[in-house]
């Protein structure tokens, strides 16, 4: 059973009606139900922070509890040295995720400091993303069993 951490960073807590035109009308909840019938033979946990060390405690802890992390560091994504430190710290597999595509958005969120220290990044796809990243995840997974 794969254990597997879904970390939202800011603002992700107000998903259904922040921005709903760039962010969808789900919400995080409707989106952890989602992955939980997703992945039922997962061991799925959740966690949102709006506080930066808050992500980086989570991602440390997750280090032999966890086998993988999808993370939506939210704007973090682009400020974020300490978050690309702690991923690199802890030698788990990431998946990054973004709901809207940070490539065809302001110049600023072009850069992700997750980017390097992941195994890949799915964006665009609204809360279909986290679902693409739970079955990039378990792919990897079985993969290096
Ligand atoms: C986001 C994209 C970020 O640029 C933004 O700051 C967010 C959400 C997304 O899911 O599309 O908070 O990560």
């Amino acid at each position: 059973m794969a254990r597997i951490l879904i970390l939202n960073g800011p603002n992700l807590n107000l998903l259904g009606t922040r921005q709903p035109e760039v962010y969808g009308a789900t919400t995080l909840q409707d989106i952890e139900i989602m992955c939980t019938a997703h992945a039922p033979s997962s061991a799925l946990a959740f966690l949102q922070s709006n506080h930066e060390g808050a992500l980086i405690d989570a991602i440390h802890a997750a280090k032999g509890a966890q086998d993988g992390i999808i993370l939506n560091a939210g704007a973090y994504t682009h400020t974020s040295v300490a978050l690309h430190d702690a991923l690199a710290s802890i030698e788990l597999p990431c998946v990054e995720v973004h709901l809207s595509n940070i490539h065809a958005r302001e110049s600023f969120r072009h850069h992700s400091y997750i980017a390097p220290v992941a195994l890949g990044q799915i964006a665009g796809f609204g809360a279909l993303g986290y679902l693409l990243a739970l079955d990039a995840l378990h792919a990897h997974l079985h993969a290096a069993v």
